[in-house]
């Protein structure tokens, strides 16, 4: 029997936790989606070691060598041609693609923001939301647009804000959520169970937030 399983790219610039989250959700054999590369726009990316070791093909493709975004991207593409790449995950990538590649992409390019968008989009958002005083604060994973941080939500998971929090707690606990929701909207995607009509995602099962622990944890 051929594999239907998605052949998914993720594209990374750091440490890569929701990267090994992805990769861990993809061994199970019925997940609808394999992850057969790995992109790092940085050459010294923590996350390419773990990608290597896992025997996921992977490579660097140093931003920096290139005049400008488009020559970059499209020696990505090449990369994502060669290997049937038919879905992207955002991981931590901190390069804008242009609307040239995300046209490519689109329906297909998915990214998890620290946030409950659309709030606290771009970059800090647990010190700023710390700052603002919010009392619920999580994660997003969404389709890509050529605006930072906008496109449909797939899914969402909130925590609360803790009195003792620091952006760094903070981070933490929405962290460990966003290596919930992301494998989840990747499964849904790459099993065709996602429709998107504007700015709204409807999943077949009618699932659309994923579940949200605001049970303020026991004091320690
Ligand atoms: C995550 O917080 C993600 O939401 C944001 O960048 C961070 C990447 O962390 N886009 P990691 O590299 O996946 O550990």
């Amino acid at each position: 029997m051929t594999s239907q399983r998605k052949r998914t790219a993720i594209l990374i610039s750091g440490r890569g936790s929701n990267m090994r989250a992805l990769i861990e959700a993809a061994r199970v054999p019925a997940f609808p989606a394999e992850i057969a590369l790995v992109l790092s726009n940085r050459p010294d990316a923590a996350g390419l070691a773990f990608a290597k070791e896992n025997g996921i093909a992977c490579a660097a493709v140093d931003h920096k060598i290139y005049a400008g975004r488009e020559e970059f991207e499209r020696s990505m593409q090449v990369l994502l041609d060669l290997h049937r790449i038919e879905i992207i995950c955002l991981a931590g990538f901190m390069r804008m693609l242009t609307p040239w590649f995300i046209g490519q992409w689109q329906g297909a390019l998915i990214n998890i923001h620290p946030a409950l968008l659309p709030a606290y989009r771009g970059l800090d958002t647990h010190r700023r939301a710390l700052d603002d005083g919010v009392k619920i604060h999580g994660c997003t994973a969404h389709f890509v647009v050529p605006a930072m941080d906008e496109g449909p939500i797939i899914a969402q998971a909130a925590v609360a804000v803790l009195d003792s929090d620091t952006p760094e707690t903070l981070a933490a606990r929405v962290l460990a959520q966003e290596h919930v929701i992301y494998p989840a909207a990747l499964e849904r995607l790459a099993a065709g169970r996602l429709q998107v009509q504007g700015n709204r995602v409807f999943c077949e099962d009618g699932s659309g937030a994923l579940p949200a622990p605001l049970r303020v944890p026991a004091a320690s």
